[in-house]
């Protein structure tokens, strides 16, 4: 049984039934004729194996990134299996403009899409035209534009009725060349001559500082979405906490940072049984010192209830859960 733990940067240790890589596109038709339950898997930086896994893992290394441009865009056609940051910092390079806030984001070109990557006021879906996937039922190739791909805050259409069913191949973009920098959020507003190179490089510093590196630590991003609550909600909750953070996303719905609900209940470095609530950053739950499944799971249902008994409420997890053969739910 292949072990998981270095296939998932939370690190618990775990295995599967077996690991196939997917080099190229014609595996997966093989792939596809397996009975097992199946996993598909980039870098596993937003999956957590709390269990063994009795099915079969699908490891993603589909390879291959082409540039092309005309007078008004630069568009990038990028296989699933890329590095996310590597393909980042080659448009940097390139001085191709508009990934620069998303540095530093782990995994895979082809997972950006799953859960709509992003970070410092940019969303991945802003540049997305097409995506390739196979399709596992059908086992045939199709395309999707992103107007139907209903990209949201963490969200689209592969966490739901295309779950399981699409293997992203390939991911395809495009990038205007004249384009207004996006330097609104926190640190990036007090930059003198933003540039992408400034913007780069001020993105990674700041998540140098707040976020543990998983080559150090394990982990996966933050643990838990921000939750959109309705104005009249929010409202009651400012009445009584008139420091609490929050952006407005429409008329009628306000964000709230997750991370400052769990540092007002005082779970912010709290240690439960190896698991730790990160001291630079609430929002993120760390492999502190060998951790089990079943602790990670008890923690984060404790804080989710506290977070639900003090401000009514229901925090969602943006990790994904593994259990012995689908996904689970707090
Ligand atoms: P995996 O964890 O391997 O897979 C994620 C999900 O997508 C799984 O359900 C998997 O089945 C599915 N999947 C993966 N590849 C494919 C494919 N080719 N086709 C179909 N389904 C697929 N996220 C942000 O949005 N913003 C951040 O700022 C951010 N910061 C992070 C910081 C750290 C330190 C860490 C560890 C994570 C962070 N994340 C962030 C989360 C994570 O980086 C992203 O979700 C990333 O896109 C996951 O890529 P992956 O290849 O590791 O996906
Ligand atoms: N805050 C606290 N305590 C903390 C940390 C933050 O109170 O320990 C409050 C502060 O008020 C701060 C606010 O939360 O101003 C926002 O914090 P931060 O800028 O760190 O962002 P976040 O909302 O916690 C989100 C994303 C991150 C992304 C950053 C930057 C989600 C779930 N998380 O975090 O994405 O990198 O914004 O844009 O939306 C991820 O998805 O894995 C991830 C790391």
């Amino acid at each position: 049984m292949p072990s998981l733990s270095a296939l998932h940067t939370f690190g618990l240790d775990a295995s599967a039934q077996t690991v196939s890589r997917v080099d190229t596109v014609s595996t997966l038709f093989a792939l596809a004729q397996q009975q097992f339950p199946n996993l598909i898997l980039g870098e596993g930086s937003n999956t957590i194996f709390t269990e063994d896994y009795t099915g079969v893992i699908w490891q993603n290394c589909l390879s291959g990134i082409t540039f092309s441009e005309d007078a008004d865009c630069h568009y990038i056609s990028a296989a699933s299996g890329e590095n996310w940051h590597a393909l980042v910092c080659r448009c940097v390079d390139l001085n191709i403009g508009g990934f620069e806030n998303l540095a530093l984001i782990p995994g895979t070109v082809g997972a950006a899409p799953i859960q709509n990557i992003g970070a410092y006021g940019v969303e991945v879906s802003k540049f997305i035209t097409e995506i390739e996937y196979f399709d596992l039922k059908d086992k045939s190739l199709k395309i999707i534009c992103t107007e139907d791909c209903q990209f949201g805050y963490r969200e689209s259409i592969f966490k739901h009725q295309l779950r399981d069913v699409a293997f992203i191949t390939k991911v395809m973009f495009r990038l205007p060349k004249q384009y207004e920098y996006v330097v609104n959020y926190g640190e990036l507003a007090a930059l003198k001559l933003p540039s992408i190179e400034s913007i780069f490089q001020t993105v990674i510093k700041i998540r140098e500082n707040k976020l543990p590196d998983p080559r150090n630590v394990g982990n996966a991003g933050s643990f838990f979405k921000n939750p959109i609550v309705p104005i009249n909600i929010f409202t009651r909750l400012q009445n009584e906490y008139e420091d609490i953070p929050h952006y407005l996303v429409s008329n009628t719905h306000v964000k709230i940072p997750a991370a400052w609900l769990i540092e007002r209940l005082g779970f912010k470095g709290q240690i439960h049984e190896g698991i730790q609530c990160h001291p630079q950053q609430a929002l993120v739950l760390t492999n502190y010192a060998s951790g089990t499944g079943r602790a990670l799971i008890d923690f984060a249902k404790q804080i989710k209830a506290a977070v639900f008994k003090r401000f009514g409420i229901a925090l969602e997890h943006e990790v994904q859960l593994m259990g012995q053969t689908e996904r689970i739910k707090l």
